[in-house]
């Protein structure tokens, strides 16, 4: 089952409950949060208060995408402010597979992250421990980039390992996504597709999500 994610970090702020309420409207079953602390990413954007916020205000899935340097230190905040998942990217942790057990043992989903520039090769000793794995399609740090095509192949290359070794974990793609290549992001084997300016740059946000979830649909039907 594909997943359309609304990453909130495109929303107007000010108005964030309705934002969320319509997505949700459109049937988004998971939110995506970008945590980035200027350190780890050239930009900051919001921390566990904001999440806690969100939380009073809908039951829908809350995917925490941390990027932010040694994210151990934070775990424990961020679930207790309602995140249902927890992605780290591999480049921030300097003892990955320690880091995404404290993650599951603190009750959430583990996600490990990468970026463009890292091979699939560098979570290869993790992926039987993982929950889901991120792939990021754009350097993280900003919404509305453009997307990177080459991370195609990294999901196809991920996916298979994932049928050779018999691993059910979802694959999450993040970053310029939008209806012209979101079917050959599920083609390629993408369960989890994470989308911001697409959803709230548009002028109907649920319409937009709607379409999306039809294509994803679509595209799914023709999966091999
Ligand atoms: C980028 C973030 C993304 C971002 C995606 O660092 O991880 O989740 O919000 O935004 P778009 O869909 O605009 O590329
Ligand atoms: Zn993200």
């Amino acid at each position: 089952m594909v997943e359309i994610l609304p990453s909130i970090l495109a929303a107007d702020f000010a108005r964030l409950d309705d934002e969320i309420r319509n997505v949700e409207s459109a049937g988004v079953k998971m939110l995506h949060l970008d945590v980035m602390d200027g350190h780890f990413v050239p930009n900051i954007s919001f921390g566990a208060p904001v999440i806690h916020s969100i939380r009073a205000v809908t039951k829908l899935h809350l995917d925490v995408h941390l990027m932010i340097e040694t994210p151990d230190r934070f775990i424990r905040d961020f679930v207790e402010a309602g995140a249902n998942s927890i992605s780290v990217h591999q480049e921030a942790c300097r003892h990955l597979h320690r880091t995404l057990r404290a993650i599951q043992e603190a009750g959430v989903l583990a996600g490990v992250v990468i970026n463009p520039a890292t091979p699939v090769s560098a979570i290869g000793e993790v992926l039987d421990v993982v929950d889901f794995v991120l792939l990021m399609s754009v350097n993280p740090g900003f919404g509305g980039q453009q997307f990177i095509r080459r991370t195609l192949a990294k999901v196809i290359e991920l996916d298979g390992l994932r049928k050779e070794h018999n691993l059910g974990f979802p694959i999450e793609i993040d970053g310029g996504l939008n209806m012209t290549n979101l079917a050959e992001a599920v083609r390629a084997g993408c369960e989890w597709i994470v989308t911001g300016s697409s959803v709230f740059g548009a002028p109907d946000p649920a319409a937009t999500v709607r379409r999306m979830q039809e294509v994803a649909r679509e595209a799914t039907s023709v999966r091999v």
